[in-house]
C-alpha cells in the first residue's frame, strides 16, 4: 500500500521532505501530520476543492469529510461566498479600521441567537475561548476554569490542557476537568472547588474527544449546578454553532442557554473568525474603560472584511434552510447507524459516533457502552489502528481526520455509498481479513 501511495503522490513526497526542514514536525497544525507517518509515508498536499471533493498536487481526487475542520457546511468554494470575496477584494483587503460589514454581520448573528446580547469578534476560535474565559474570571473574581476531559477548545493556556488521554498533564494555568456525561464527576468537582470556579466551558456535543453527544439532561444539569454557585456556563459552539440548526445547538437543539458563547468555523464560511459573546453585564467588561475591566480584545485581523463578507454570504445561504438542517441531521444519523452496522458485519470494534452531521469513527480495542465520556473512549482508543484506518481510507479516496469529519449540504448519496463501502473495507483490513 505504501509503495502504491508513493507512486501516486510524488509531488506531495517532495513537499513533505522540504516541509520537515522548515516546520517542527513538518506541519502547522498537529493533526495534519497524518496517520501514515508511522508507516513511513507523508500527508497529501491539497491543491483545490469544489463541493464535497478535493484534489491533491498530484491530481488525485478524494471525497472530503474533513471539510476545512468542519467549517464548510456549504461545500468547498460555494459560489456565493466566492463572489462575495471577489467583490470585497475590489474594495480593499483590510484597513484595520471599522467597516460596515461587521455591524451587519453582528446584527444577523444576534437575530439568529438572541442571547448574544453583546459580542466581540476575533480571528480564531482559540482567541474566542481565551477571551471568554478571561471575561469569566474578571466577572466572577475567581481563578479556576473547568472543562470536560478530552475537550478541545483551542491552543490557549486557559483551556489547552487535559485534551489527550490519560488527561494527566499539568494545566498551564488554574485549570480543572471533569467527565462529560458524568454528573457524579461534576458534583465532586463542584463540592471541592465550587466557590473558586469562574466558569465551566463545554461543547454541547463534544468534538475532538470523539463526537460525544450529551446524555438527556446533562446540559441542563450543568446549567442548574453552575447557576446555583454563580459559576458562568460557557458553551463552546465553534463546531456545533450553525451546524445542527441555524444558530446555537445549546439552545435550539438541547434547550439550554449559556452565559457566554463562542463561535467560529462555519460562521465565516471558511475564512478566519472567532466570536465570544452573551450576557450584556459580562460582556460590558470588555468595553474600553469599563469599571473592573481589563484588556480584552484586540487583534490586527479582527473583523477582517474578507471574513465579514464571507460570513454574511454564508448566513444568507443558511438562513432559510430550517427543514434542510433537519434533513441533514437525519441523513447524518442514518449514515452513522449504517457505519455501525457495517462494522458489526465484519466483527470490528470500530465505533461511529457523533450527532447529526458530526461524524467520528473511533478504532477501539474493545466495545464500550453508552453513555460515552472522554475517559471511556480514551481508555480503549487504539491509536495505531486509528492511524492505519485513516491511511486505508485515504488510499481508497476518502479524506478525513478523527476517523471521518462532517457531512455538508453537498455530500451526495454517491459520496455516502462509496464512503460506507470503503469504511467497511478498511475495518475489515484492520482485522487482517484481506
Ligand atoms: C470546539 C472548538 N473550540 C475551539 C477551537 C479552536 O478554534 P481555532 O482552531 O479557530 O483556533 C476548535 C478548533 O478545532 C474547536 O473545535
Amino acid at each position: 500500500m505504501l509503495e502504491d501511495y508513493k507512486k501516486r503522490t510524488p509531488k506531495s513526497e517532495k513537499l513533505w521532505f522540504r516541509a520537515n526542514k522548515v516546520f517542527a514536525g513538518g506541519v502547522n497544525h498537529n493533526i495534519r501530520n497524518f496517520g501514515m507517518l508511522s508507516a513511513g509515508a507523508y500527508p497529501p498536499y491539497i491543491k483545490s476543492g469544489k463541493g464535497s471533493r478535493i484534489w491533491d498536487v498530484d491530481g488525485n481526487e478524494y471525497i472530503d469529510w474533513w471539510m476545512t475542520h468542519y467549517s464548510d457546511i456549504l461545500g468547498h468554494c460555494h459560489r456565493s461566498i466566492v463572489s462575495a470575496l471577489r467583490a470585497q477584494l475590489e474594495e480593499c483587503i483590510h484597513i484595520g479600521a471599522l467597516n460596515e460589514h461587521q455591524v451587519k454581520f453582528a446584527e444577523e448573528l444576534q437575530e439568529a441567537i438572541p442571547f448574544l446580547q453583546k459580542m466581540r469578534f476575533c480571528t480564531t476560535g482559540s482567541e474566542a475561548t481565551m477571551y471568554g474565559t478571561r471575561l469569566a474570571r474578571l466577572f466572577t473574581g475567581r481563578k479556576l476554569v473547568a472543562k470536560a476531559r478530552g475537550g478541545w477548545h483551542g491552543g490557549n493556556d486557559a483551556v489547552g490542557f487535559h485534551v489527550s488521554h490519560p488527561y494527566d498533564d499539568e494545566p498551564y494555568y488554574n485549570g480543572l476537568s471533569f467527565d462529560f456525561n458524568d454528573a457524579e464527576s461534576v458534583t465532586s468537582l463542584l463540592k471541592q472547588h465550587g466557590k473558586e470556579i469562574a466558569a465551566i466551558i463545554v461543547e454541547p456535543v463534544m468534538g475532538a474527544a470523539g463526537g460525544i453527544p450529551p446524555t438527556d439532561g446533562f446540559l441542563s444539569f450543568l446549567r442548574e449546578e453552575t447557576e446555583k454557585r454563580d459559576i458562568l456556563l460557557i458553551f463552546d459552539e465553534i463546531i456545533t454553532g450553525f451546524r445542527l440548526s441555524y444558530g446555537s445547538a445549546g439552545s435550539n437543539i438541547f434547550g439550554v442557554e449559556p452565559d457566554l458563547l463562542t463561535l467560529g468555523k462555519i460562521v465565516a464560511g471558511g475564512m478566519p473568525f472567532g466570536l465570544y459573546g452573551g450576557r450584556e453585564d459580562i460582556m460590558g467588561l470588555a468595553a474600553p474603560g469599563a469599571k473592573g475591566g481589563r484588556w480584552v480584545g484586540g487583534g490586527t485581523f479582527s473583523s477582517h472584511p474578507l471574513s465579514m463578507t464571507a460570513g454574511l454570504a454564508t448566513l444568507a445561504e443558511l438562513k432559510n434552510r430550517t427543514s434542510q438542517y433537519t434533513q441533514l441531521s437525519q441523513k447524518g444519523n442514518r449514515f452513522k447507524q449504517k457505519l455501525n452496522e457495517a462494522f458489526d458485519n465484519v466483527g470490528s470494534n470500530n465505533l461511529a459516533t457523533g450527532f447529526g452531521s458530526i461524524l467520528f469513527i473511533s478504532c477501539l480495542s474493545k466495545r464500550i457502552d453508552e453513555p460515552l465520556t472522554g475517559t471511556k473512549v480514551g481508555d480503549v482508543f487504539d491509536h495505531q489502528k486509528q492511524d492505519l484506518f485513516q491511511a486505508y481510507l485515504m488510499e481508497m479516496g476518502i479524506f478525513g481526520y478523527h476517523g471521518l469529519g462532517a457531512m455538508s449540504f453537498v455530500h451526495s448519496d454517491e459520496d455516502l455509498d462509496k464512503t460506507l463501502l470503503c469504511a467497511e473495507n478498511a475495518a475489515s483490513k484492520l482485522l487482517g481479513n484481506e
